[in-house]
Parts: C-alpha cells; structure tokens; sequence
C-alpha cells in the first residue's frame, strides 16, 4: 500500500512509456516488503533541470534516466562514478544531501556475463555509441583483452584510446576486421541497434563458433537474430534482457541497501516484455 512514508523513485525519460523499469522495480519491493514506489515520468529535454530540482525537494530517494538526459545529467550531479565519467552519461542517480551519478551499463553487462561464466579474455565489442562504449570499459576493467569495432572506424579508435589513457588494453577497427578477430575471442558483445525492429544482424551467422559467448545488447520481445544463430552456432548466450536485469539490480541495492530478489525480477521482466 501507498502511504505517507512511501519512499519515490522513478525513471525520466521523453519518450519513457515504453520502459519495462516500472514494472521490475515494483515487483521486487513488494516481494521483500518494501515501502517504495517507482514511476515513470516524461521529461521534455528543456525541463531536465527542472524536474531533477523537483525530485530533490519531493524527497525522491534517486531515479533513473533514458534518452535524452543521459548525458546533460553529467552536468547537473554534484559527483560521478567512474563509468559515468568514461561514458559522459549518467543513467541512474542517488539523491542524498547531494546528487551522486553513475552509470549501469557496462557494470550490468559484465554482471550479465560473469552470471554466465563466460570466458572475457578476449572480447570483441560491436558498437562505439554509449552502450557499446561503456561495456568495452567495463570489459576491459574486468581484465579483457577488448577489441571495438565500429562501423565508424573513428569513433571505435577513440573509445580504444580512452580505454588504454585509463591503463587498460584496448585495440579497435572497422566491422571488416569481424572475421579475423572473431576467429580468437572468447566473448562477442553486439552494441549497435541492429536487430531492434528487424530480424536482422550485423555479425553473419558462419562467422560465429561454439567457443564463443555471445551477448547481444539488444532486447525485444522475440529473440534477436543474432541470439537466434548464436544458439545455432553453439555459443553460449547472454540476451539484452540480462544486461537489463542485471543494471536493475545494481540500482536496487544501492538504493534499498538490500539484496535484489533476481527471480522475481527477471519473472516480472519477462512478463512485461511479452
Ligand atoms: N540491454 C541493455 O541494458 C541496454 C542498455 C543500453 C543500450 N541497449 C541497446 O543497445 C543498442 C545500442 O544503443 P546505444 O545507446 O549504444 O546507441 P547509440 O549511442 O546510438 O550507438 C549506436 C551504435 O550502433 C552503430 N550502428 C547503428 N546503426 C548501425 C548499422 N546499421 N550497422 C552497423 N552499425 C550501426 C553506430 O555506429 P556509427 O558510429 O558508425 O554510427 C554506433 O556505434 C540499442 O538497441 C539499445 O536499446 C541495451
């Protein structure tokens, strides 16, 4: 029940209806009982500042963020994490006393993988745009040996270069280089869009084998193509949805201190993507 003591939450975003949040979050505070409520809130580009300033004096306990505030709430939080200083864009905040900033992406897909055993010695990253960025630093954080192909060869360049200016190891080219990188890696990440609407996928199917664990950031009601051929191909598989559940719990237990009740997120997950 909603009470006067019931603690707020909620995710931001313009557009934000289409967000599976609400329903993950509520369902994990009420199987442990606890006193909070999560909403979704549409918040235009223009009254970003305005709203967060708004959140801070209703006693909102933090939020979460989706296009387009990610990256303008870099400058609006008192302090960052260091994923959110990588990446430029902060997707989840703590309100205490002041704003703390950090960013899920890359620790929720390396969460995904570790759950899944998967080998990351060397990983090969598709994509230099923000979730492509942030799981290659969490990757390479993680000790891999990670290599960011993108279709702009640049952007990946510069990812690579951010990684190895922070000490880590990190190399980078042009989706032509696929074939040849794909042959030794161990972990395959997929960050573009690609396979979103359609059934479609930017790795050809031949070039995946059993060795690898193939993650796809991409998450949908059906499976991807890219998961699909994974299965085929006998990789072992981490769906977008993973990356997904494993960012909703890092969240939760910052914010309830309590550990995340992972089936019941992942049931209510599923529900809500079918
Ligand atoms: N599961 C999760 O928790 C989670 C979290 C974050 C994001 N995602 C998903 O990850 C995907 C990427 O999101 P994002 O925020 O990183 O997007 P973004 O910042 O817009 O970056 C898009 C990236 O995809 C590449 N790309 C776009 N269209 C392409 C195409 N037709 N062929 C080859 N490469 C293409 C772009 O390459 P260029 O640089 O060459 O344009 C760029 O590197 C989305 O589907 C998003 O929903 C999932």
């Amino acid at each position: 029940m909603i009470t006067a003591k019931t603690k707020l939450l909620a995710i931001i975003g313009d557009p934000v209806q289409h967000s599976l949040s609400p329903v993950m979050r509520n369902a994990s505070f009420e199987a442990l009982g606890l006193d909070y409520v999560y909403v979704a809130l549409n918040v235009k580009k223009e009254e970003l500042e305005t709203a967060v300033a708004g959140m801070q004096v209703l006693g909102f306990r933090g939020f979460n963020a989706t296009m387009p505030h990610k990256k303008a709430l870099c400058g609006l939080v008192d302090e960052m994490d260091e994923f959110a200083k990588f990446c430029d864009a902060v997707n989840t905040v703590d309100i205490n006393e002041t704003l703390y900033g950090y960013n899920t992406d890359g620790p929720g897909a390396l969460e995904a993988l570790k759950q899944a055993q998967a080998d990351i010695s060397k990983s090969v990253v598709i994509g230099a745009g923000g979730a492509g960025r942030a799981i290659a630093y969490a990757l390479a954080k993680g000790g891999s040996e990670v290599t960011i192909l993108n279709r702009d060869e640049r952007k990946a360049d510069a990812v690579a270069e951010k990684i190895r200016k922070a000490g880590l190891k990190a190399k980078s080219g042009g989706l032509n280089e696929l074939e040849a990188q794909l042959k030794t890696a161990s972990t395959l990440c997929h960050a573009t869009p690609v396979g979103m609407h359609g059934h479609e996928s930017v790795i050809p199917a031949k070039r995946l084998h059993p060795e690898l664990t193939v993650m796809d950031a991409v998450y949908k009601t059906t499976e991807t193509k890219l998961i699909a051929d994974a299965k085929k191909a006998g990789c072992q598989i981490v769906p977008g949805w993973k990356m997904l559940l494993h960012q909703g719990q890092l969240s939760f237990e910052r914010w309830t201190g309590k550990k995340a009740p992972m089936d019941v997120m992942e049931q209510a997950l599923k529900e809500a993507m079918k």
